[in-house]
């Protein structure tokens, strides 16, 4: 028995090894090393100009930084980045804005594993949006992201001329990258502020400020005052309605005519 006991650590640490195998490396080590250098040969290509060679960022002649140290920008911020369209630039003073990805998703997945390999930067979360509590996201939404995208999620204006874009076309992953990378203007929110499982209810909640018309299937309370309002329009208007007809009935006007 007490034979068994001592085994315990040795098995709990199996299972944690092969847990971390499974999320760490989602691929033999061979395919991941071909990505890798797959994704090295693009990035000489069309990142390297500004990025450097060591990915620390290169300084134009003048003086002025072309492109920023990316090697801890990890696979949150190289997902982020080209996923939305906003790397590579085409002018360094240029804003990156979400738009077309210059690259298609084989190109993504390696460029991005290159440049997570380049130092310790965040790991890309796997959103499950189905999996999300709406109501937790509305509130973790409200708490941290209004004051800069607005309560809609249509964005706003930021100081030095920037601004904090609309959500409207995020991915669930798009949210996840932003959300552990903190690109630009925007603090990075690790997973003891946000934990994995709170963001696919952020991303849910996201997604459903996209298409706020259609709650009616919604379960009421899951979302907050939307369905709510509903109610009162639905249950409190006509009671009032009600209210307002007997009270008129029994007016004398009303009682006078009848008679
Ligand atoms: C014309 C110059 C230029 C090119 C080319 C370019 N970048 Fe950038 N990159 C920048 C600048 C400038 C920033 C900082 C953007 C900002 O936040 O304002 C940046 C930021 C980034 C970041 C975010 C770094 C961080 O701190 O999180 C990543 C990741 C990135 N670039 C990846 C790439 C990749 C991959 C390519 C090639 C496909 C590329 N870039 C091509 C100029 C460039
Ligand atoms: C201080 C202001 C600020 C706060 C707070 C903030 N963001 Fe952002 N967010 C930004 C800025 C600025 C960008 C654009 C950064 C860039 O790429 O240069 C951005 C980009 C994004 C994007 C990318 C949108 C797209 O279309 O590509 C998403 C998604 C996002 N934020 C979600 C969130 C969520 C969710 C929260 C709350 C947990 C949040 N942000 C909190 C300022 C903010």
């Amino acid at each position: 028995m007490g034979r068994w006991l001592r085994r315990i650590p040795v098995f709990a640490g199996f299972a944690v090894s092969a847990v971390a195998a499974l999320s760490v490396g989602r691929m033999p080590v061979g395919a991941q090393q071909d990505l890798v250098a797959r994704g090295r040969d693009l990035y000489m290509v069309g990142c390297v100009s500004c990025h450097g060679t060591d990915g620390k960022g290169t300084v134009a002649p003048n003086g002025e930084r072309r492109g920023t140290d990316l090697t801890n920008a990890g696979e949150a911020g190289a997902y982020y980045m080209l996923s939305t369209g906003r790397m590579p630039l085409n002018n360094p003073d240029d804003q990156p804005v979400h738009r077309e990805p210059a690259y298609g998703d084989d190109d993504i997945d390696a460029l991005v594993a290159y440049v997570a390999s380049l130092g310790k930067g965040p790991r890309l979360p796997r959103v499950e949006t189905s999996n999300g509590d709406l109501q937790e996201g509305g509130e973790i939404f409200r708490a941290n992201c209004q004051a800069c995208h607005s309560a809609s999620g249509s964005g706003g204006a930021l100081s030095y001329g920037r601004a904090a874009p609309p959500l409207s076309k995020a991915t669930s992953e798009q949210v996840g990258a932003a959300i552990r990378s903190g690109p630009g203007q925007m603090p990075v929110f690790g997973p003891e502020e946000i934990t994995d499982e709170q963001l696919n209810g952020l991303a849910a909640y996201v997604e459903y400020l996209r298409r706020p018309e259609d709650p009616g299937g919604l379960p009421l309370g899951r979302i907050g005052p939307v369905p709510e309002g509903f109610v009162a329009w639905g249950v409190g208007v006509p009671l009032l309605l009600a209210a307002v007809w007997w009270i008129g009935s029994r007016s004398p006007a009303r009682a006078r005519r009848s008679r």
